[in-house]
């Protein structure tokens, strides 16, 4: 009866709800997310993105046309999805619009899109402050993609960021940006010999957009927990991914954000309650764009082969990716921190052609084996990896639609990689292609079963 209904907001689930579900990086990117959460876009009525900015960079492919994003969630390109920047995410107002403004012009209408009023801005400075501080770190330098990810987060941690919601209050955000930048301008003129930047610029290039973003920001905790309440559906889509996380990855060759499954509740305001499944997506084999430890990185021609026919370049950077076998060590290590219900494995067609794959179960430093991610960080940039070998596959199987459809040494290495990696696989990535997927489980209800 209507009078048992929990009041909206409450966060107390009503009988019949629809699912909270999370989609999360289970390695160092790139694993395909966009793809996935486009796949899943039919049928959930919120995407939110709740970590990152424009670092990330998501293809998605609709029959014959190619989506690159960035900062827009995934989500935008199913049209009865309202698409969410959530509070944990950091925005580049400039590059939001021009990414708005070229979907338009390719017939996308993203007018739906809702932005967080507790999200933060990356202020001009933040972008040169990522650049600079790169090259004052020399060889220790973490590769960033240079957006001003780094700075913009250290801005929110220290308190001195700007928000979505000051745009709004113009004596508060001058005020703001004048507190901040009394730090930045030392910062820029006498540690990295830039010049200072003025109050009156960094205001002005941020109002510029106030009109267009009003009808766009608001609470949208608010608006997800009483999507909740309804019974509808809200799917997390994490940038990133698991070794980038900035507690949980290769600290100190990680982003600036909780990639994780976690930051789905701190990046949305939505509480943990709330969240019915997390599924990781993981590439048949692993990449990794930017510095730092990837044990099973290969130097030879099978790396130059899984670029090759992978097409492993970075979406946002353009970079090269650097390549490797599958690492089941790290694939476990993503299914504990982020509580995996799921795994979707994505781009098997790439390993299409190969006499036996190696997979990585577990590493070897200095003679010992480690079943676990050593913790230590010396550790793990001296592991080195124990390989299985599998039988490999030449059919073509981009046509696969039922795991059946699959060769039977496919379909080994798929349950092998299920086995070793602690958590099932509920869906398979044959192509780029919205349909090129087999999805053996339901994704949505994944514990419903
Ligand atoms: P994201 O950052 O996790 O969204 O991944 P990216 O979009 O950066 O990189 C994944 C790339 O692989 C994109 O170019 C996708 O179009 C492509 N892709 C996704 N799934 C598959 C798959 O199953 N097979 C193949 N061949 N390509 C895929
Ligand atoms: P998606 O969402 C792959 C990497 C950078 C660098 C490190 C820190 O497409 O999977 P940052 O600019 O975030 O401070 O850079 O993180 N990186 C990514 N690598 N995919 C991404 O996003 C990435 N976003 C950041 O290369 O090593
Ligand atoms: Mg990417």
């Amino acid at each position: 009866p209507a009078d048992t209904k929990p009041p909206a907001g409450t966060g107390v689930r009503g009988e019949g709800d629809m699912p909270g579900v999370v989609i999360v990086g289970a390695q160092w990117g790139d694993e395909g997310k966009g793809k996935a959460t486009d796949v899943l876009g039919s049928r959930v009525d919120y995407v939110v993105k709740f970590n990152g900015g424009n670092n990330a960079g998501h293809t998605v492919v609709i029959g014959d046309q190619k989506f690159a994003l960035h900062l827009l969630p995934s989500g935008i390109l199913t049209p009865d999805v309202t698409p969410v920047i959530g509070n944990g995410v950091v925005v580049d107002i400039s590059v939001l619009f021009s990414e708005i403004d070229a979907l338009i012009e390719r017939g996308v209408d993203p007018s739906k899109l809702l932005i967080s009023n507790a999200a933060h801005i990356i202020a001009p400075y933040a972008r040169t402050l990522d650049n600079v501080t790169e090259r004052f770190l020399g060889k220790r330098k973490i590769g960033t993609t240079g957006r001003g990810i780094g700075p913009a987060y250290a801005d929110k941690i220290n308190r001195l960021g700007i928000r979505m919601g000051d745009l709004f209050d113009e004596p508060l955000l001058r005020d703001k940006i004048e507190g901040a930048l009394e730090q930045k301008n030392h910062l820029l003129v006498k540690v990295y010999n830039r010049r200072a930047i003025t109050v009156d610029e960094v205001a002005e290039e941020l109002l510029q957009y106030r009109d267009r973003l009003e009808p766009m920001v608001t609470d949208t905790s608010l608006v997800l927990n009483q999507a909740l309440d309804r019974g509808e559906t809200v799917l997390f889509e994490g940038g990133q991914a698991t070794m980038l996380d900035v507690d949980h990855g290769t600290y100190p060759f990680v982003t600036s954000s909780s990639a994780t499954a976690g930051g789905a509740s701190t990046g949305s305001g939505v509480g943990p309650t709330r969240i019915d499944s997390v599924i990781g997506i993981v590439k048949a084999y692993t990449t990794r764009v930017g510095e730092g430890p990837m044990p099973t990185e290969l130097f030879d021609e099978s790396g130059q082969h899984l670029a090759q026919v992978g097409h492993e370049f970075g979406t946002t950077t353009g970079r090269p990716r650097r390549c490797g076998w599958y690492d089941a060590v790290i694939a476990r290590y993503a299914s504990r921190v982020n509580g995996l219900t799921d795994l979707v494995l994505t781009k098997l067609d790439v390993l299409t052609g190969l006499e036996e794959i190696p997979v990585c179960v577990a590493y070897d430093v200095d003679g010992t084996r480690y079943e676990e991610l050593p913790q230590d960080q010396a550790a793990f940039a001296a592991a080195t990896p124990v390989y299985e070998y599998l039988p490999g596959w030449s059919e073509d199987i981009s046509g696969a639609r039922e795991f059946s459809d699959l060769p039977q040494t496919a379909q080994d290495y798929v349950m092998a990689l299920e086995k070793i990696s602690n958590c099932r696989i509920s869906a398979i990535g044959v192509g780029p292609g919205r349909d090129e997927i087999i999805v053996n489980h339901d994704l949505l209800h994944a514990r419903g079963e």
